[in-house]
């Protein structure tokens, strides 16, 4: 299984999460994050207003799947989220090495 943890500009929230829906997606984590990348210190547009700040409002989504979707669930976040301004955000993929559904006790990609 992979983590793909990303993070995307909240407008874009409800169009990503349909769009991994569609493809088969069945749970994700959302949090509100705030954070900074490569323009840290400097500004970045955020709901029309320039954030004059180090830290600009962010949507973290943390997904888990099994190896076999990994790929296609990064591309789908990727071309959803574009809109070709700086701050689309950034996605990681990271190995998971188990997971269980509690009220189950299902292990691993049965518990997703
Ligand atoms: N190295 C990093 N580690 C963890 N999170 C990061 C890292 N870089 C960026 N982020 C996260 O991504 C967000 C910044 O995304 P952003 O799209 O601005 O990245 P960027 O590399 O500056 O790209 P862009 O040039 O398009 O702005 C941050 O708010 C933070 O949540
Ligand atoms: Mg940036």
């Amino acid at each position: 299984m992979k983590l793909i943890i990303a993070t995307i500009k909240p407008f874009k929230l409800e169009e990503v999460r349909e769009a991994l829906t569609a493809i088969g997606v069945r749970g994700m984590m959302v949090s509100e994050i705030k954070g900074f990348g490569s323009q840290s210190g400097h500004t970045e547009i955020y709901r029309g207003a320039e954030y004059a700040v180090n830290f600009v409002p962010k949507v973290k989504l943390e997904i888990v799947v099994p190896d076999s979707m990994a790929e296609q669930v990064v591309g789908t976040i990727a071309s959803t989220a574009k809109t070709d301004k700086i701050g689309d955000g950034k996605i990681f993929t990271l190995d998971v090495e188990a997971a269980m559904r509690v009220r189950t006790g299902e292990m691993n990609d049965d518990a997703l």
